[in-house]
């Protein structure tokens, strides 16, 4: 008669125990995934191409005999809205003569025009300024133009 009772009593403890801890747990879980915030942990990185500045560019007056020196100047860093990528146009005025723009020191190419030489250079994916001319693109470090 007493092993009896102490059997119904064990069993009526456990089953209350079960219930209690698959109670408890849903509740902290619901109440922890909603006070994380996320946003603080996504902050905007903007791409290497939106990185690079005009002091990556030397800008400078050519010098060729027989030719007056023409310093470039840069536009404003400008971003494309859709790539996020920088781009700068260099322009060269000059006085109605031929006009030449030369890119790394004409190692990568050659513009010519007359009052006014401009050349868009966009910022790549390495924080790069390239230009791309006649279908090659290269890095440019220094743009130099004349006016002959
Ligand atoms: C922005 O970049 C896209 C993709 O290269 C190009 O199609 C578009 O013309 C650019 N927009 C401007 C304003 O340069």
């Amino acid at each position: 008669m007493i092993i009896i009772l102490f059997v119904i009593r064990f069993r009526s403890t456990s089953a209350c125990a079960q219930t209690a801890s698959a109670n408890s747990p849903s509740a902290n879980s619901l109440s922890a995934i909603t006070t994380t915030t996320v946003s603080s942990t996504t902050t905007t990185t903007s791409p290497a191409c939106a990185s690079c500045t005009l002091s990556q560019l030397t800008l400078t007056g050519g010098t060729v005999a027989g030719a007056t020196p023409v310093i470039p100047t840069a536009g404003s860093i400008l971003t494309n809205a859709s790539t996020g990528c920088s781009s700068v146009v260099i322009t060269c005025t000059g006085t109605g003569n031929t006009l030449q723009m030369e890119f790394n020191a004409g190692n990568n190419g050659v513009i010519t025009g007359t009052t006014t030489v401009s050349a868009p250079l966009m910022c790549d994916s390495n924080g790069q300024w390239e230009l791309s001319l006649g279908g090659t693109t290269a890095v440019i470090t220094a743009v130099d133009c004349i006016s002959v």
